[in-house]
């Protein structure tokens, strides 16, 4: 990631909103203070219950699998639903009772979790 954002600003062909694009944690300064956390994988698998009701290993039609997501996706999805920027009702509602401490908790733990 961080070689293609170099490359891209050495073309000096690109704008900046591609840029951007190419490294979320620009966009979202919250995205990369959540990644800074030393995150508690044993709480993320203590609080995933709460998940797993849907996202189980092999969830059913439109629930998508978690399990084994990069670590920095999962907290960029949840960031993105608690700051609106993705729409969906029941996750956005879940991402917004959700503290920076548990969607790094539960980040690391989907990320590692087969
Ligand atoms: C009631 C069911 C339900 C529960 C409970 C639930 N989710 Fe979700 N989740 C969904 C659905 C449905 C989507 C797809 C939403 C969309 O289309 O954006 C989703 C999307 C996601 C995504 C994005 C996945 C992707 O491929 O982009 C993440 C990450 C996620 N959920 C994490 C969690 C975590 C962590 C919890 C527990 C704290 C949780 N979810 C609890 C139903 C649920």
């Amino acid at each position: 990631m961080r070689g293609g954002v170099f490359t891209a600003l050495c073309s000096g062909a690109v704008t900046s909103a591609q840029i951007v694009l190419a490294d979320q944690s620009l966009v979202h300064p919250e995205i990369a203070e959540i990644m800074a956390i030393e995150a508690d994988a044993d709480y993320g698998a203590y609080l995933a219950s709460e998940c797993t009701a849907c996202h189980s290993p092999n969830p059913q039609g439109a629930i998508p699998q978690i399990h084994m997501l990069p670590e920095s996706y999962i907290v960029g999805a949840l960031v993105d639903y608690r700051i609106g920027e993705r729409q969906h009702q029941v996750m956005e509602t879940i991402a917004k009772r959700l503290g920076e401490e548990e969607i790094a908790a539960l980040a690391k733990y989907f990320s590692e979790v087969e």
